[in-house]
């Protein structure tokens, strides 16, 4: 078991289950609607405390309903939430999901006004108490104070960075982190139609790092730090039920695999059999069997 910090976000998901993405402009009926607490960094600690782990959550919340309602999920969820700021300004982000029931794929429309979680509020935390720091790869310039402050005072302590967006500045962190996390959204945004591109030109630069990349119904392809390529296809579910959080479910198994010190090829297949289990059920609830 092992001591883990997410920095990153938390949200309110409202999640439309729909028969089919419909088309621009027009009127449908969802078969369901649920919302649920959300977010990369708090889905991902959600799994790692089901892995075992004892996990704490460095991120905004609000004093309003919405607030209370998400740090009372994550509280339930056994995260801890004492590294977290509670903005006086600013609404919880919400994301506004259409699940596609044809195909399993979440289309999301995020909304945010609220203050990002700062340099400042980081420096308090005593990073000693942890084995493992996660970042989400947004808030750039706040993150590479953070990501310096990590490496130059607690350099014993292993760091993950997911990549998901192309947030100018974000590559002046890689050469920070220890393992980089990088989507699909990511690697085609940057104009790689296959990660294997990406993750090779991404080794290139920065071969200190293990280096991921998930690509949905695909799996997942892995460079370790001697530059040996892995490949791992998707684990099918039965039934796709619902992909949202995927990603976050195969970056929370690696980071459970690294910390385990499994080799890349067996850590990838464990990655991509619990991403796998996720997207067959809804929500991340008993995802990982006692
Ligand atoms: P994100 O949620 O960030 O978009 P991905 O879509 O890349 O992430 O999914 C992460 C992982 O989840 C993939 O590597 C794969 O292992 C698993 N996965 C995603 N979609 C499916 C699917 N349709 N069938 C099986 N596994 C899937
Ligand atoms: C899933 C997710 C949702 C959230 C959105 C934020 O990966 O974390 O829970 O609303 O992405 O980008």
């Amino acid at each position: 078991m092992a001591r883990i910090l997410g920095i990153g976000n938390a949200t309110l998901d409202i999640i439309h289950s729909v028969d089919a993405y419909p088309h621009e402009n027009a009127e449908i009926r969802c078969s369901d609607r649920v919302s649920r607490r959300g977010g990369n960094t708090a889905n991902l600690l959600a799994v790692l405390v089901q892995l075992g782990h004892d996990c704490s959550f460095a991120g905004m919340l609000t004093d309003d309903s919405d607030g209370r309602r998400v740090s009372a999920d994550l509280v339930s969820n056994r995260i801890d939430i004492t590294p977290c700021r509670t903005s006086n300004t600013g609404t919880m982000p919400v994301s506004s999901v259409l699940l596609s029931m044809a195909t399993g794929s979440r289309t999301i429309v995020h909304y945010r006004d609220l203050p990002e979680y700062s340099f400042q509020d980081f420096a308090k935390l005593d990073l000693q108490a942890f084995d493992w720091l996660h970042f989400e790869g947004r808030n750039i310039t706040g993150l590479r104070d953070m990501l310096h402050r990590s490496r130059e005072h607690y350099p014993a302590v292993p760091c993950s960075l997911e990549v998901e967006k192309p947030h100018a500045g974000i590559e002046r962190l890689f050469g920070l982190a220890d393992v980089l996390l990088f989507s699909r959204d990511y690697a085609r945004q940057c104009g790689f139609e296959q990660p294997e591109r990406l993750l090779r030109a991404i080794h290139a630069d920065y071969p200190e790092a293990g280096v991921f990349c998930s690509w949905g119904e695909a799996g997942a392809v892995a460079i370790d730090r001697q530059g040996s390529l892995f490949r791992q296809p998707a684990v099918a579910p039965g039934t796709v039920v619902d992909t949202l959080g995927a990603g976050d479910t195969f970056n929370a198994a690696v980071i459970h695999g690294s910390l385990a010190g499994l080799d890349t090829t067996a850590l990838l297949q464990q990655a991509c059999e619990l991403a796998g289990r996720k997207c067959a059920q809804a929500g991340f609830a008993g995802l990982v069997q006692q």
